[in-house]
């Protein structure tokens, strides 16, 4: 390993690549088409693929063979894929991976039967696993209870839109709505790798930390990353007044009151253009609220460092680190 330095972007290129066959192989041609061809939408076309490629970097990592945990890889990613599709539906954002998003480009019910599909097809793919019976229940129960919190974030979200929440608040509805099922991915690949409880629940803390950071970051690309890049609309989390650690730095030290109302004036409006979203990005920029939000999610990222001091060396373990420092250093 001397002198080599890990490059997190294309190491994900090369886990996303072989993934790209399973990941296209579990869908079958069926009927109806709608539902097929939506359902496959996300998944074939593929985003950053962060979550399956810490299934197999967690097995790796703690000595085990990465096709072995390739199954439950898929079935995290699908799982992934169909929270976004009810998440664009919730949030009513029309783009994503650059591409329609599902409930506009065939209809609401069918976005509703597309989520609910994946879902079902990525139980499917676990309770098939060719591990053992004890492994499957322990992947089982981290799986199952990361997708019952994720429903309880994404509920938090939607109620804490239009209202200024505690700091807290906001950490708790991140950790539920993205962290956890990170944590299921790592924890999940690390016992089908073999790994004894305590490494387990190393890997599993350094996730939820990675996915703190990872939302954070992202919470700040949604008001000024480019759309171009991103793949996502600019600007809607202030339309929709999501109260994220951007908003509440800004509400709780905002000084000016021509600046707090700038911000104002488009929290919350679905109808602010895009020009006041802008200016209201130069006033958190001005406020060192973007600042607030980058140092809070690279605190997340060194304490998920941290953890994997439990872990061997090995290619598998540089990557995961590299991976907590990707989550907050992007454009996409
Ligand atoms: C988007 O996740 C949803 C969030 C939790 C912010 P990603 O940014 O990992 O989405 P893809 O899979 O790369 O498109
Ligand atoms: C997505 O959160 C979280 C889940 C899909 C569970 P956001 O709504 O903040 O993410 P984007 O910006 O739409 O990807
Ligand atoms: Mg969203
Ligand atoms: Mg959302």
């Amino acid at each position: 390993m001397d002198g080599f330095v890990m490059n997190a972007k294309e190491y994900l290129k090369k886990l996303s690549s072989e993934l790209d066959g399973p990941i296209r192989s579990y869908i079958a041609d069926e009927e109806p088409k709608n539902l097929i061809e939506s359902s496959r939408q996300y998944p074939y076309a593929g985003g950053k693929r962060m979550r399956p490629a810490m299934v197999l970097a967690a097995c790796g990592a703690v000595g085990g063979r990465t096709e072995d945990a390739m199954p439950l890889a898929v079935a995290i990613e699908y799982i992934h894929n169909f929270t976004l599709i009810h998440d664009d539906l919730m949030d009513g954002d029309e783009v994503r991976r650059g591409m329609t998003t599902i409930h506009v480009g065939y209809g609401m019910p069918t976005a509703v039967l597309a989520g609910d599909a994946l879902f079902a097809k990525a139980f499917q793919i676990m309770a098939d696993m060719d591990i053992s019976g004890e492994k499957l229940k322990e992947v089982m129960q981290y799986v199952t209870l990361s997708v019952w919190d994720l429903a309880r974030g994404q509920q938090m979200d939607v109620n804490n839109e239009g209202k200024l929440v505690p700091e807290e608040v906001y950490i708790e509805t991140i950790k539920l709505k993205t962290s956890v099922l990170f944590a299921a991915a790592a924890a999940g690949g690390a016992i089908v790798g073999g790994a004894d409880k305590k490494t387990v629940e190393a890997i599993h803390a350094y996730a939820l930390d990675l996915g703190l950071g990872f939302q954070m970051f992202d919470d700040y690309l949604g008001v000024a990353g480019d759309p171009k890049k991103t793949g996502k609309s600019a600007g809607n989390d202030l339309r929709k007044g999501k109260c994220t650690c951007l908003i509440t730095h800004a509400m709780r030290t905002i000084t000016d009151e021509k600046d707090m109302a700038k911000l104002k004036s488009v929290l919350g409006n679905l109808d602010a253009t895009d020009e006041e979203c802008a200016a209201a990005t130069e006033v958190l920029r001005r406020n060192g609220s973007i600042d607030y939000a980058l140092s809070l999610a690279r605190d997340k990222v060194e304490s998920a460092k941290s953890r994997l001091g439990v872990l061997a060396d090995s290619e598998y373990k540089d990557f995961m680190i590299a991976l907590a420092d990707f989550a907050i250093d992007r454009e996409v």
